[in-house]
Formats: C-alpha cells, sequence, structure tokens
C-alpha cells in the first residue's frame, strides 16, 4: 500500500521523485505529492487522484533543490482528497514526511500534541508522526534522525517513514515497521522507496530494512540502524530483475504476487481491530447497541468473488449472532421485490467500491431505510459514500483480475463484524469470543504455512491442465470455497467448472462424472465431514481423480485422494481463509500451463462499472 520514494544527491529531486512515483502507483493512486527542501525551506506540492493530476500541478512550478521526498496514497486515515496527501509537515514546517502504514496509536498522541498547542490541517496519521518529529526537535535541539528515533518508540501499527528537514539538506531518514523500505546509494546520490522498481534506474545493490530499523541517506552513502540507535551491519542485495519483473517483486505474475501478500493482507485487515485479550474495536460502526439490538435481519449483496465471501460471512452471522441472513447476487436483489425495513442490515461487499450491481444494490437499501454497512477495499470508492458505515479491507491495491488477497481480507474483516454484532447484542460469551480472536490471530502463520504448499499444487496444475471439466465441492463454509474455486479456474484458465454443494450432486451434476474428471472436495470447516467422504467417494467410484482439502494427517481422506493438501487446524468457520489458498494457486498454475496470462484474462475487467 502508497509508494514511497525520496532522494537526495546532485541531480534536481524532482524528476527523480517523479520517475520512482510512476514505477510504484500501482500501490495506491487516491493522491499523490511531492516535498522538496531548499533554501531552508519545505516546497511542496499535493493533488488528489492519479500521478497525473500532481504532473500537471506541478507544471510550470518553481520546485527545484537536490533532496525530497514522493508519495503516491493507498488512502487509509482520511478521504483521498488533497489536504489529507502526502507529504506532511510539522509545525515548523520543516520537517516533511510520507507514510505508508498505519498508526494505531495515532489519535492518542494526536491528542498530547493539540494540547501542546498544534493544530493539525489533516485528518490523517502521518501528520501526527510529523508533528511529533518536529516537536521533539524543536523542543531538544537534536537531529532529525534523533529525533525520529525518539518518536519510532512511541509508535503502534506499521510503518514505513521517510523524513526530510529543510536543514539537513544531505540527509533523508528513512524507517521500516512492518511496511517494507528499500534504501541503496550510488557514487553521489541516496535513494530510499517502498519497493525496488523505483531504485533500479540507479542502483541493483539495496538493502531492504528489516523491521525495527532505521537508515540515514546521504548522497554517495546509506547508514542503517536499529530502534535503540546502534549501527546495524545491513546486508545488501544485488538484483539482476528488469523493470518489469521488480513491480512484480519478481513474480511473474501480480495474481501470484498478490496470493503470497495474503499474510500482509490478512494482517492488515486485523491491525487496530482486535487485541491480545481478545477484544475487537470497529471504529467505523458507529451505530448505537439499541440499533444493533435491534437489527432483524441482515442481508448480503455482493457480485462473483464477494459474493463468495458473502456467503461464508452467512454461516458465521448467523452462528455468532443467530440473526437471519439472506444473500442475494447483487444484480438479482432489488429485482426480487425484497422485504427491507429500519431494522434490517445489508452489508454490501465490493472489493473495488465501483461494480454497478453492488452499487444500485445499496442504494436500493438505503432508499428502503435499511442500515447499510460496506466492505470494501478502496477507500474513497461510491460505496465507501454511500454507505452508512465501512470496514475497510487493508489488502492493499489488487491489480490482478482474479479476486484474492482482497478475498481473504473480505473473509476477515466479515467474520470480525460479525464477532462485533455478537459481542454488542450480547450473544456471546466472552471465553468463546476471545477463543476464536486468538484464531483469527493465529491465521497469517498458518497462510504462510498453506503457501508453502506452492510445489505440490503446481504439480497437479500440470497433471490436470488439459482437463476440459472441473466440479469443486464442498458443505457448509465450504461450499462457498469450492464456488470460488470453480470462478478462480473458470475465470483464468478457461476450463468450464462448476462449484456445488457436496449433497446436491446427486440430484443431477453426478451426471457429468465420468473416467479423469478431476473433483476438488472441500473437506474441511464442515461438522459433516462422513458425509464429505461419502460424496468423495461417489465420485470416485464414478472415475473421478479426486483432489482433496483436507487436514491434516487424514489417512481416511487420503486412501480416497489422488490428490490431497493438507491444511492447518482452524476454527470451522475460519477455515476458508486458508482452505481457497490452493484452489487460487491450481487456477494460477493451471492457467500458466495452458499458456494464459492470469492477470489479464479476456472479457474481463477488474471493475465491473456496467449492470
Ligand atoms: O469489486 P467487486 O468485489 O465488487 O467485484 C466483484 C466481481 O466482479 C469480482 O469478484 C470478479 O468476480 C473477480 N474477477 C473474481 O476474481
Amino acid at each position: 500500500m502508497c509508494g514511497i520514494v525520496g532522494y537526495v544527491g546532485n541531480e534536481a529531486a524532482l524528476p527523480v521523485l517523479i520517475e520512482g512515483m510512476r514505477q510504484l502507483e500501482y500501490r495506491g493512486y487516491d493522491s499523490a505529492g511531492v516535498a522538496i527542501a531548499a533554501s531552508g525551506g519545505i516546497a511542496r506540492v499535493r493533488r488528489a487522484g492519479q500521478l497525473g493530476n500532481l504532473e500537471e500541478a506541478l507544471d510550470g512550478a518553481e520546485l527545484s533543490g537536490t533532496i525530497g521526498i514522493g508519495h503516491t496514497r493507498w488512502a487509509t486515515h482520511g478521504a483521498p482528497d488533497d489536504t489529507n496527501a502526502h507529504p506532511h509537515v510539522d509545525s515548523s514546517g520543516k520537517v516533511a514526511i510520507v507514510h505508508n502504514g498505519i498508526v494505531e496509536n495515532f489519535d492518542v498522541l494526536k491528542e498530547e500534541l493539540e494540547a501542546e498547542g498544534h493544530a493539525f490541517e489533516s485528518e490523517t496519521d502521518t501528520e501526527v508522526v510529523a508533528k511529533l518529529v518536529g516537536s521533539i526537535m524543536e523542543s531538544t535541539g537534536v537531529s532529525l534522525l534523533e529525533a525520529t528515533l525518539a518518536t519510532v518508540d512511541r509508535l503502534e501499527g506499521a510503518f514505513g517513514l521517510v523524513l526530510v528537514h529543510a536543514d539537513e539538506p544531505e540527509t533523508i531518514v528513512a524507517v521500516r515497521q512492518d511496511s517494507p523500505i528499500i534504501v541503496g546509494a550510488n557514487g553521489h546520490a541516496g535513494l530510499v522507496a517502498s519497493g525496488i522498481p523505483a531504485l533500479l534506474p540507479y542502483t541493483r545493490d539495496v538493502i531492504p530494512l528489516e523491521n525495527r530499523q532505521v537508515a540515514e541517506i546521504r548522497p554517495g552513502s546509506v547508514r542503517v540502524l536499529d530502534f535503540e540507535g546502534r549501527e546495524v551491519d545491513a546486508e545488501t542485495v544485488h538484483v539482476e530483475w528488469d523493470l518489469d519483473a521488480a513491480e512484480k517483486s519478481g513474480y511473474e505474475d501480480f495474481m501470484l504476487k498478490e496470493i503470497f501478500e495474503q499474510p500482509e493482507a490478512v494482517r492488515n485487515t486485523m491491525r487496530g481491530r482486535v487485541d491480545k485479550q481478545g477484544h475487537i474495536t470497529l471504529d467505523e460502526v458507529t451505530w448505537s447497541r439499541a440499533d444493533i439490538e435491534g437489527i432483524t435481519k441482515v442481508v448480503v449483496v455482493a457480485c462473483g468473488t464477494s459474493y463468495h465471501s458473502g456467503m461464508a460471512a452467512k454461516h458465521a452471522i448467523e452462528h455468532y449472532t443467530r440473526i437471519p441472513v439472506e444473500l442475494d447476487l447483487a444484480s438479482e436483489f432489488r429485482y426480487r421485490d425484497p422485504v427491507l425495513d429500519e431494522h434490517s442490515l445489508v452489508i454490501g461487499i465490493a472489493q473495488s467500491g465501483e461494480t454497478a450491481d453492488t452499487l444500485a444494490a445499496v442504494r436500493f437499501a438505503k432508499d428502503m431505510g435499511a442500515m447499510v454497512v460496506a466492505i470494501t477495499n478502496v477507500a474513497g470508492s461510491s460505496i465507501a459514500r454511500d454507505a452508512d458505515a465501512v470496514l475497510f479491507t487493508h489488502a492493499g491495491p489488487e491489480i490482478g483480475v482474479a479476486a484474492t488477497k482482497t478475498f481473504l481480507a473480505q473473509l476477515v474483516a466479515l467474520n470480525l463484524f460479525a464477532l462485533y454484532l455478537a459481542r454488542e447484542r450480547g450473544v456471546m460469551e466472552a471465553d468463546k469470543l476471545s477463543e476464536t480472536i486468538d484464531a483469527m490471530r493465529a491465521l497469517p502463520d498458518q497462510i504462510e504455512e498453506v503457501l508453502t504448499l506452492q510445489g505440490e499444487v503446481h504439480r497437479a496444475a500440470k497433471r490436470y491442465a488439459d482437463a476440459r471439466d472441473f466440479i469443486f465441492i464442498g458443505r457448509g463454509v465450504g461450499m462457498a470455497v469450492a464456488l470460488e474455486g470453480a470462478l478462480k479456474l473458470k475465470e483464468i484458465s478457461y476450463i468450464h467448472a462448476e462449484g456445488y454443494a457436496a449433497g446436491e450432486l446427486k440430484h443431477g451434476a453426478i451426471a457429468l462424472i465420468e473416467g479423469g474428471v478431476p473433483v476438488v472436495a472441500i473437506l474441511t470447516g464442515t461438522a459433516l465431514y462422513d458425509k464429505m467422504l461419502g460424496n468423495v467417494q461417489e465420485v470416485k467410484a464414478r472415475g473421478a481423480e479426486t483432489i482433496l482439502i483436507a487436514p491434516r494427517n487424514d489417512e481416511r481422506a487420503r486412501s480416497l485422494a489422488n490428490e490431497m493438501f493438507e491444511m492447518p487446524t482452524t476454527k470451522p468457520l475460519l477455515t476458508p481463509i486458508l482452505d481457497t489458498i490452493p484452489l487460487q494457486m491450481l487456477a494460477y498454475f493451471v492457467a500458466k500451463e495452458r499458456g494464459l496470462s492470469p492477470d489479464k484474462p479476456r472479457n474481463l475487467a477488474k471493475s465491473v462499472t456496467v449492470e
């Protein structure tokens, strides 16, 4: 999320920053801005929207100087407008900062600074950091580096920071805590960015900072320290990638990169919303307890992959809250004359926030007087503006047309929301709640484990890449996984695939099974495990090739499997967050085996803005 660039050297900084921002713009395009330090001051230009808007604003502007920082924003705190655009400055106007991540305790720090007389122009957490650094410099007279070291200890959350000070025209300071920061230098320049592509025109020898590290970047040199101020012998990495590979961080395709970003997407979506004691905080949801207690039904509306996360959420909401949930395809919803009133809660899910069918459904629900909450990945999107409340999935920009990391992030946001409703309505015991939160907090590491199945999934993909049909079956939340697995496969590999409720197979679709048809079965997450195994036996008896998503060390499943992917243990309702991953990889590798481009499948667009 967010593209960050910094340059200090003997050339004009602005063109270097703009070029770097162009390389990183895919990381966020809600706004763009630059700050150049020159003649004892900071000159800043910031514009909402894509980099082109900033370039227009810069046309003819006097922004000369050989040290500067730039930022392309993926909005988290505050609307995607000019005022919230980075860089932000401190109260003296001499410190400028860009930031990628979320500072969770920014509100506490802001109150403290306000009490000291600092005024804030933006709604961002970043401006708080700028003002904190500036205030430390002013009160103690220390350097930018020392003030930054004193500041980072007070920050909670994720932050990649890059700072300059007008009176230190040869120093950039960069910080990494859970958000990527890469630094490098050549003979006469020092550089920093949130991604390798921005550095490649200047150097191929880069230092990816580790967590809790700070870099002092000067023309021709880089010094790395830890948060305690001790110098660190940081490892330099030589990068062989060309620019295209670098944008994808070395992955062949954005889809694969995004599949591997899922631990981070899930971690970021939970960040600041759950704590070790099992508490849930959803600041974005401001309905009163009485409003929430008054909800008589929930209706989930969405399209495509978002519909599948809604399908899994139906199980979670009903189980935790005991409120009845209806699930609708957004394109069908308003045409079926649904029954809604002010006690209905409508959840509209859209990663892009711009899907025409979902927007129409949400607007219709509002007109009917329902309470509307949106789940989206894009701040400032139409759905975020139209809904009464928004729960953002902080998955970062998703470039591949096939939704992957946003799906997992939606599942996390929806589960959190379901738990939140249950708590507010007083229907969930505290120990059960904190047990479930614990299981959620374990997910990012478990996702890492599932990603290690890459080789096995690739092998299976080679084996079945020429299949004409695929069938995916599951029960309960496993059915949502089956539907999502089938959608992934058909949209990027163009193989006919059906996702089916396993128990429904015998009512028709089983006629499709013949020798060699691959059947993917989801065996985890259901109390009906024996029935699922029965379904696997039925298709096997008719010659199907079975690909099983199964619990670890499950010998009964193994005896029936042609291929088997073993999943770590989690709560049944959370299993889709793990089980979907091998199916995403399966679709990806099948598409590659068939010589297709997974990022840009035919006939599809990332955001479907027509009905
Ligand atoms: O932006 P949305 O979540 O509303 O998009 C909905 C669908 O268009 C989307 O999920 C689509 O099905 C994807 N290509 C699935 O990978």
